[in-house]
Formats: structure tokens, C-alpha cells, sequence
């Protein structure tokens, strides 16, 4: 037992126990990525130690070219790294195959672009419907679960349009309507909200604050110190290492 703010004692022990028995959904240690450029070796992330629990909103902030999306590549399975080890829900991610790291992403990751990444040629139903063409789904469960991820997002008036006609914030809410869609266990965000202005910033953070309350766990890159509100954490990277509350 130690003193609390107020004076009152709390079981520290306990409280560690129960925080300890809680595995992490993904969890780095000693992440390294390195890049041969003209001949000499660049160092771009120097021994990243990161665990991610379910249902935190985690931000992380840092200059450009810290090394955030590379993190957050590997996160999400899109990018390998040069050392260290990566679990993604108690699995060992190191080492394997580019089509067994395909279906990982499938089934647990939902990654969202600064650039949106939509089909220009493909309707808003079925940019969001695009995950379901590489998994089993019956097509009648797919089109309900597309519906409801277009109306969680607040966009499913707009299914037949391309994305030409939409706004950057309609876009990028068809975006995170096509991250969500499969119900991943961790949301991946690569500064979601660089491309926009701040009133629809605001807006996009907000509905990324509103599927945490649902139940989602994210991990979201960004610029903007207001997100820090909204998350549980706030993570910065520098110098290719992450600092921050552990
Ligand atoms: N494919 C690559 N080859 C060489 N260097 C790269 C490559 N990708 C990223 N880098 C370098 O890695 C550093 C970190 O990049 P990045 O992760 O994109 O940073 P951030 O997202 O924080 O701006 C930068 O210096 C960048 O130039
Ligand atoms: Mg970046």
C-alpha cells in the first residue's frame, strides 16, 4: 500500500496484477528498420518497445520524417521491419509470408490513409465492400455489415456516389467506413486528418472518439494536440524511438 493523492492508501499490487494479466492486442519489442540509402545504412526506428491494450485510443505525435508511419506500416502488417518482434494478438508476426500477413490484416487490422486510398472508379458501397472480395462472407451478411459501417460513419446517403463527388471529409469517412467494416481488433490512422480543414478535422476526430466509446481499439497518428483530449495516450516518437507513458 502507498498514499493516494488524497491521502488514502491504494493497493498497488493488486492493481498491477490485473493490469499485467491483460495481454496487449499488438506488441513491439526492439523494433528496429533500417534503410540502405547510396551504400550507407539509415536508421529510421532504433528500438521501438510499444504495446497496445484493447480499447485504447492511443495518439502518436512527432516532427515529420520521425518515423510514424513507419511504426505504424509495421503495425499494420504493411511494411516489415529489419529487427526485433512483433505480436499481434499473441501470434509472432516476424518472419512470415506476405500472403499470411495479408489475411492477418484482414482479419485484425483496419488501416486508414492521410490520402483516403479509395477506387476512384468504385462506388462509396463498394470501396467500402472491397475487404469482403478477398474473405468468404455470404454476400447478403456483407451488404448489412457495409450498410451499418456506412451509417456508423454517417455517410450511407452517398452510396452510389464515386469519390470525385464527394468532400475530403465525406472521403475520408468512406475510408474509415471500409477500415471498420470487418471489425478489426485494432484501428490503424496515419494522420487521418492532414488532407482536411479543422472544422471537418474536428469532425473525423470526433467520430474516431465515438467508435473508442463503441468498443474500438486505435492507434492514430496525428499533428493535432487536440486529439490528445480525446485519447487514452499520447505516445511521441523521436529520434526513432517512442517515448511516453508505457
Ligand atoms: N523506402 C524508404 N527508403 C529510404 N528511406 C525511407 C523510406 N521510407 C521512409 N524513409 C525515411 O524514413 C524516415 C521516416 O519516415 P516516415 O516514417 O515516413 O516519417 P513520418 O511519418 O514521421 O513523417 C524519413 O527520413 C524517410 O525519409
Ligand atoms: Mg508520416
Amino acid at each position: 500500500m502507498r498514499p493516494g493523492k488524497s491521502g488514502r492508501a491504494i493497493p498497488v499490487v493488486n492493481y498491477q496484477k490485473e493490469y499485467m494479466s491483460v495481454r496487449a492486442i499488438a506488441q513491439l519489442d526492439g523494433v528496429t528498420k533500417n534503410y540502405l540509402l547510396e551504400g550507407e545504412t539509415v536508421s529510421v526506428l532504433r528500438g521501438v518497445n510499444f504495446s497496445v491494450y484493447q480499447n485504447e485510443f492511443i495518439a502518436i505525435m512527432g516532427s515529420s520524417g520521425s518515423g510514424k508511419s513507419t511504426l505504424l506500416h509495421i503495425l499494420g502488417c504493411l511494411d516489415t521491419m529489419s529487427e526485433g518482434t512483433y505480436e499481434l494478438n499473441g501470434r509472432n508476426v516476424s518472419g512470415l509470408a506476405d500472403e499470411k500477413l495479408a489475411a492477418l490484416r484482414l482479419d485484425y487490422i483496419g488501416f486508414v490513409f492521410q490520402d483516403f486510398n479509395l477506387l476512384p472508379h468504385a462506388t462509396v458501397f463498394e470501396n467500402v465492400a472491397l475487404p469482403f472480395l478477398y474473405s468468404h462472407t455470404d454476400p447478403d451478411q456483407s451488404r448489412i455489415k457495409v450498410m451499418e459501417a456506412l451509417d456508423a460513419v454517417g455517410i450511407a446517403h452517398r452510396i452510389k456516389h464515386r469519390p470525385s463527388a464527394l468532400s475530403g471529409g465525406e472521403r475520408q469517412r468512406v475510408a474509415i467506413a471500409r477500415a471498420v467494416v470487418c471489425k478489426p481488433k485494432l484501428i490503424l490512422a496515419d494522420e487521418p486528418t492532414g488532407n482536411l480543414d479543422s472544422a471537418t478535422s474536428s469532425e473525423i476526430l470526433a467520430l474516431f472518439g465515438r467508435l473508442h466509446k463503441n468498443g474500438a481499439t486505435i492507434v492514430l497518428v496525428t499533428h493535432d494536440h487536440e486529439v490528445a483530449k480525446t485519447a487514452t495516450r499520447t505516445m511521441f516518437m523521436k529520434d526513432g524511438q517512442l517515448a511516453g507513458t508505457p
